[in-house]
């Protein structure tokens, strides 16, 4: 935070950019900024009118039932239509859509044309199996070719779907596929990271054995030179590759209501249990589109890679959606940054010749960490325009993204947004903004920031809100609506949307993320819920309590610190440890593991029995505690702090 606040170098677009930049220079950027919150239901018509629809809209946007915001509504289009049969009509279908390259180095390329065959045969081998309109799907996928084929294949016809990020254990499916009642589970045999097959099918089969909603599962080779063993049940389990066989490559798409729901999207929120974010057709369309379009600048000899799974909100929107909805060329890489050395990355853009490079700080941070030799004799003079996305930059990678990858030329957009936002909402426009390290600067258009205190009076350090809603939107919580308003309508009565984070704007009217204001972590770029980890430590027969904090990680941005007590009789020794942590990864995934566990024989509490987690933060931290004596039992900090020495 401190460094955050000290910073005050800024840099201006590159001339060259800014010269063929779709948004150039400031003033473009304050007329089209000012137009679409003057008049926002023009601006946001204009922008719907670059794509196709079956049928136009009654109205732009319905406020009658907030905080249940429509747009677009009775619009009839289809976001599929719009990535692939559109690009073809405009002559597109022989420009290469996407690259794919496997870990292993096995290599694809598909045109639009191609993507749209092989979307169109997928869609055909779903419709024969029966999946029809508003069916739950839930998709268990490596980043190989196939994910993207699933998902558009879903969207062409009418099918809801829930990709499951591929390091998730076999439980979390089951939440999952419980939640939202799926009647299919699309996987793989298997898929490759750091060099390693992951078999993901008998992952699956673990996971949703005892799910009465599944009736199949559609699983595709992965191919390569490893067949992988894969057990299949009888009746249940399909080849996608002999479903397939006879399907025919032309599948009309369904003509989707603006507000049919397209996808669910889980992710992690104060509570125990994950949120299924409901996203809806038309919103959702137009704003992935035009965030696209003017935060990556992209154009026609642009090759975009965005090194996001799709299994999160970045592959959704900015790999999928929001770039094929541009007609745009991409690369996508199924496998870990390292592997087989930490130079893949740089390969990979030398390679293809990729214009525009859009990742996480954590990775970033990672590279850095694995020495600036790997970088020696790497061509990366293709690049134009760098991105990062997921959680607060600090100056320092942002400075090494800028001046080693970037060569102090390209510009570099800090996006701010959510699983929930569907889109960038706070974000660098490359050819207009000036940029400064560590800051998402400033809003997109149509978006409104405030920065509130508690009361809902205007503060320069304080809690985000945003004014008024916009396209891409959530439109709640799957099955749970009342969670919805609550979580992120009641905190200023229903006036602005609360996503959870700090900020603070500074002098310049920039944006500054300060983390989140809330029980939910961001470790590596991803969301967990530290009360989620808290009730799986307590399933534990030998734990009586457990609290759950974020820490700062040089790497991750934040780890994860467990605190947790044992039932008298119980040993809080190593084999405890080991034991939560394998709870941990059957119970979320290894990605969620803490850093550390550290038992005692109470946690701080207030006398009326609350555990104090900001006292837990100071102690480590190191900092001073204050006044400590209002604890129920103050010796317990002696205790937990001894620990730390
Ligand atoms: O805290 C913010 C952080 O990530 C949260 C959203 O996480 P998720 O829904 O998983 O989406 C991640 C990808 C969009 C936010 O509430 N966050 C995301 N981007 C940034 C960020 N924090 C600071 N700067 C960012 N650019």
């Amino acid at each position: 935070m401190e460094s955050l606040s000290q910073e005050n170098r800024k840099f201006n677009p590159n001339p060259q950019f800014v010269k063929q930049a779709k948004i150039a220079g400031m003033d473009a950027y304050k007329e089209l900024y000012q137009k679409s919150i003057e008049k926002p239901l023009e601006f946001w018509s204009d922008v719907a009118n670059e794509l196709h629809w079956f049928k136009p809209w009654d109205k732009v946007l319905d406020e009658s039932n907030a905080p249940f915001y429509q747009w677009y509504t009775n619009a009839k289009t289809n976001i599929s239509y719009n990535c692939l049969d559109r690009q073809v009509e405009a002559g597109k279908g022989d420009k290469v859509a996407f690259f794919w390259e496997g870990e292993p180095g096995d290599k694809k390329a598909f045109t639009y044309k191609e993507l749209l065959d092989e979307v169109c045969r997928f869609s055909n081998a779903l419709k024969s199996l029966g999946v029809k309109k508003g069916d739950r799907i839930a998709l268990y996928l490596p980043m190989i070719p196939e994910l993207i084929f699933a998902v558009l294949a879903c969207a062409r016809i009418g099918a809801v779907h829930s990709v499951i990020f591929a390091g998730f254990s076999s439980e979390s499916i089951r939440d999952r596929v419980e939640d939202c009642q799926a009647r299919m589970v699309i996987t793989a045999d298997g898929g490759y990271r750091r060099g390693k097959i992951l078999e993901l099918k008998k992952i699956v089969d673990e996971g949703v054995s005892n799910c009465s909603s599944i009736s199949e599962v559609l699983v595709i080779k992965r191919g390569g030179e490893v067949a992988i063993d894969c057990p299949m049940t009888e009746g249940r389990d399909f080849y996608y590759d002999v479903i397939s066989e006879d399907c025919s490559s032309v599948c009309p798409p369904e003509e989707m209501d603006s507000e049919d729901l397209l996808f669910l999207l889980y992710t992690s929120g104060t509570t125990g249990k994950p949120k299924g974010i409901m996203h809806t057709t038309a919103g959702y369309q137009v704003f992935s589109y035009i965030t696209s379009k003017y935060v990556f600048d992209l154009n026609d000899e642009d090759v975009y890679w965005c090194t996001a799974d799709v299994g999160w909100i970045t592959g959704h929107t900015y790999i999928v959606y929001g770039i094929l909805q541009n007609g745009a060329t991409q690369v996508i890489y199924e496998g870990a940054p390292n592997h087989p050395e930490p130079d893949r990355f740089w390969n990979i853009i030398e390679d293809y010749k990729v214009t525009t490079f859009y990742t996480a700080p954590t990775a970033i941070r990672a590279f850095m960490k694995w020495g600036d030799h790997w970088l020696e004799g790497k061509d990366l003079s293709s690049l134009r325009l760098l991105g990062t996305v997921g959680e607060p930059i600090n100056p320092e990678a942002w400075m090494w993204y800028h001046e080693k990858i970037g060569a102090s030329k390209c510009p570099i957009v800090d996006t701010w947004w959510q699983t929930e936002t569907g889109g960038h909402l706070l974000t660098p426009i490359p050819g207009a903004i000036p940029t400064k390290p560590g800051c998402a600067t400033v809003p997109f258009f149509g978006i409104e920031p405030l920065v509130l205190n508690e009361e809902g009076e205007t503060v320069d350090v304080g809690i985000l809100a945003i004014k008024h809603p916009w396209p891409g939107m959530l439109r709640g919580i799957y099955g749970d609506q009342q969670r919805y308003i609550d979580t992120y309508w009641s905190k200023w009565n229903g006036r602005h949307y609360f996503p959870g984070d700090g900020a603070r704007v500074d002098e310049d009217g920039y944006y500054w993320i300060l983390g989140r204001v809330d029980d939910v972590v961001n470790v590596s770029g991803h969301r967990i819920g530290t009360a989620e980890l808290e009730s799986i430590f307590v399933e534990h027969e030998s734990i009586a309590e457990a609290a759950v904090i974020g820490i700062k990680h040089d790497i991750k941005g934040q780890g994860l610190l467990a605190f947790a007590t044992v039932i008298q009789g119980k040993s809080a020794d190593e084999a405890l440890e080991k034991d939560l942590i394998q709870l941990v990864d059957k119970r979320i995934g290894k990605f969620a593991r803490p850093e550390k566990i550290i038992f005692s024989s109470d946690l701080p509490k207030t006398r009326s029995g609350k555990i104090m987690r900001r006292l837990l933060r100071s102690i480590a931290d190191g900092d001073d505690l204050g006044n400590i004596t209002t604890l129920a039992d103050p010796s317990v900090v002696d205790e937990i702090q001894k620990q730390f020495n």
